[in-house]
């Protein structure tokens, strides 16, 4: 199998794409592990995860690299937020806000293992009640379910380094179902671009047909 690293610890194995698994052994929601010569790999589905899905799109933006600090808004039980892990390595840190203590249960099984990752317990709306645990990051990365998602995302970009990414799932259902997902994406980008500066976009089809994937940076 040939392998070929497509971003710093995001690789191509034949078609699929993988991360180097950082804990041997461990699933995290099922995905196949691949062995080539000795280094072990989790395969990365692009229709469970919306960063997977935007690199097979051809996200040209891609910050989070070794040794990074990431702030994850709406980590779920940790699927995208493990390969996060995997890139980031033991020198890295993911700090994983969910407001969902269902999800949190799954979160913790993996972040027990993972050390890199700190779940907490958190509404990403109450940015002072994990800001001195965070500090400030290298990367913002947002996939919340909420009506608010563009205030959410413009607060926590307070914690991002100047000139840093942030990246964001947006979600038109959860914001108006009423209104085409065109209008609701582009009243979404101009309320952000405010603050920071759009650099890319892409929808996900065929992956997910529900979110237009962002990336902006923030000013210098
Ligand atoms: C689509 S899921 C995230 C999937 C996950 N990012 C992944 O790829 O593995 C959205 C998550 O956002 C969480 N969420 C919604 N509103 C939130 C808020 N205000 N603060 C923190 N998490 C929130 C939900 O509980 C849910 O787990």
């Amino acid at each position: 199998m040939e392998v070929k690293e497509v971003f710093k610890g995001v690789y191509r194995i034949d078609r699929r794409l993988a991360t180097l698994n950082l804990i041997p052994g461990m699933r995290v929601y099922g995905e196949e592990l691949i062995t080539v010569n000795g280094r072990e790999y989790r395969t990365w589905n692009p229709y469970r995860s919306k960063l997977s899905a935007a690199i097979m799109k051809g996200l040209k933006n891609m910050g989070i690299k070794s040794g990074a600090d990431v702030l994850y808004l709406g980590a779920a039980t940790g699927t995208t937020a493990s390969h996060i892990s995997d890139i980031v390595a033991e020198k890295g840190s993911v700090y994983c806000i969910e407001i969902s203590e269902r999800s949190m249960r799954d979160l913790l099984k993996t972040c027990e293992r993972r050390k890199n990752m700190l779940p907490m317990l958190e509404d990403a709306r109450l940015t002072n009640s994990y800001a001195y645990d965070v500090g400030s990051v290298d990367i913002l990365y947002q996939d919340v379910s909420a009506k608010d998602q563009a205030d959410i995302f413009i607060r926590n970009s307070v914690f991002l380094k100047k000139g840093s990414f942030a990246y964001v799932a947006i979600k038109s259902q959860s914001i108006d179902v009423s209104r085409r997902p065109e209008s609701v994406y582009a009243e979404f980008i101009s309320k952000v671009s405010m603050h920071m500066k759009l650099v890319e976009k892409t929808i996900l089809e065929p992956y997910d047909r529900m979110h237009l994937f962002a990336v902006f940076q923030k000013p210098y």
